[in-house]
């Protein structure tokens, strides 16, 4: 089907606390995204991403329910947007395996973050391995099967996440070359006038650098921050150069296009750091105060969170997961053993109550139809679609969008109540 919504998908790792390099690169540009109309958002918190490094529990948990208030102060609305955590959902680490399975090895070995580990060892005279946990090797796998579950077709991140989006291609097209177009190929979507956000000392702000400015730091503690930003030494009066500054870079990334070209005049014509640093504070300032206050109240309620993410995994999983994954599983060949190679491999799967069938066949046209019956009663023929899982995106729009879609893709008995029709459907659970 192609008249589907773009999908838009994001994670962030819960291994620290969410601070503006998170912001900017990924939670500011993803709440933009889901207010766009014709998008539909899946946004996450990628906490089995997080153990490949952290391996402190409770630090994990504490993580986990700093960014989900996090990212709901931000003005993430689980009513319009998928908002979930990773772990709540068996069918990613499921298709992490599907995958690996694919995945060229020698693909795996040249991404940065390997490689980069592997370079410290070397420069070490260590083993090449030396500390190095698979997690870290099979990281792009992982992060493939969380945006090939969906089908994802762009992913904001940060640059340094390019490579793993190019991975996730690579991945979906070998798994279609082997078993049919069951995967859109993912696009990496950055914003190009934002650079990786600088950190404190200069560097990619990040906490494995230890130079974050936390997002929520309380107005006093966030201009300390911003004036211990690491300069260099010219006085007020001497000309800046703004494209090498820290500081120039950050006030970019929270200022109008405007501002950031008056900004860059004043560092050519010499503002002193204190007052280009006063300006940064005072932009971040205004733009994450009111997210601050609904910050403090989110994390003072624990439980609420709790129930949201749970809620979101559950309604994902019901929509959208086990129906993929299913299909996934059957075209690698996990399959019934009782259904011929031809049988609808739905019929066996679906949970609605004896009496109600769902049958698949393909005839000489080589196309896919679906039939629904009731106590043996036909009720609907498909009009045909080119692949079982385009069949099943047939069955997915109905249970999603009712009647126009019903009247779309099936020929109805006459007689027959086209409401019944998508009623049945409804109640017979995840596709
Ligand atoms: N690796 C990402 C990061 O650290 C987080 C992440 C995990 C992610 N799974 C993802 C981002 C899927 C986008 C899509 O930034």
């Amino acid at each position: 089907m192609n008249d589907r919504k773009t999908r838009v998908l994001t994670g962030i790792t819960t291994s620290g606390t969410p601070h503006l390099g998170n912001y900017v690169g990924a939670i500011r540009p993803a709440i933009a995204a889901a207010r766009t109309s014709g998008v539909e958002s899946f946004y996450f918190l990628a906490d089995y991403h997080a153990l490949v490094k952290a391996h402190e529990p409770a630090r994990v948990q504490r993580s986990t329910l700093e960014l989900a208030a996090g990212w709901l102060a931000c003005g993430l609305d689980p009513e319009q947007v998928w908002f979930y955590r990773q772990s709540d959902l068996p069918e990613i680490p499921e298709l992490t395996w599907l995958l690996t399975c694919v995945a060229g090895k020698g693909l795996l070995n040249r991404a940065h973050a390997y490689k980069a580990a592997v370079e410290r060892n070397r420069a070490d005279e260590a083993d090449d391995d030396a500390g190095i946990n698979a997690g870290l090797f099979m990281y792009p796998v992982l992060m493939a099967a969380d945006i090939l579950l969906f089908n994802a077709n762009k992913v904001p991140v940060g640059r340094d996440q390019v490579q793993h989006i190019e991975m996730a291609r690579d991945f979906a097209q070998r798994f279609n070359h082997l078993y049919g177009e069951h995967f859109a190929l993912p696009e990496a979507v950055i914003d190009a006038h934002i650079a990786t956000l600088p950190g404190l000392d200069g560097r990619k702000m990040s906490k494995s650098y230890d130079n974050t400015i936390p997002l929520f730091a309380p107005h006093a503690q966030l201009k300390k921050l911003i004036f211990s930003i690491l300069t260099d030494s010219r006085m007020p009066g001497e000309a800046k150069d703004a494209d090498t500054s820290n500081v120039f870079q950050l006030y970019q990334a929270f200022a109008s296009p405007n501002e950031t070209d008056a900004m860059r005049q004043a560092f050519a014509g010499g503002i002193g750091w204190g007052e280009a640093k006063q300006m940064l504070f005072e932009h971040i300032d205004a733009e994450i105060a009111p997210m601050r206050e609904r910050y403090q109240a989110l994390l003072a309620q624990p439980q609420r969170i709790e129930q949201q993410l749970r809620d979101g995994a559950q309604r994902l999983r019901a929509r959208h997961a086990i129906a993929s994954m299913q299909a996934l599983r059957e075209a690698v060949g996990l399959r019934d053993l009782a259904l011929g190679e031809l049988e609808a491999p739905k019929s066996g799967a679906r949970s609605g109550t004896p009496g109600q069938h769902i049958k698949r066949y393909r005839v000489s046209d080589g196309r896919f139809y679906t039939k629904l019956s009731e106590n043996k009663v036909l009720l609907a023929t498909s009009k045909g679609a080119d692949s079982h899982q385009a069949a099943n995106l047939q069955l997915s729009a109905v249970v999603e969008s009712g009647l126009p879609a019903l009247t779309e893709y099936f020929e109805i008995e006459p007689g027959v109540e086209p409401t019944e029709v998508v009623a049945l459907l409804r109640r017979m659970g995840p596709l």
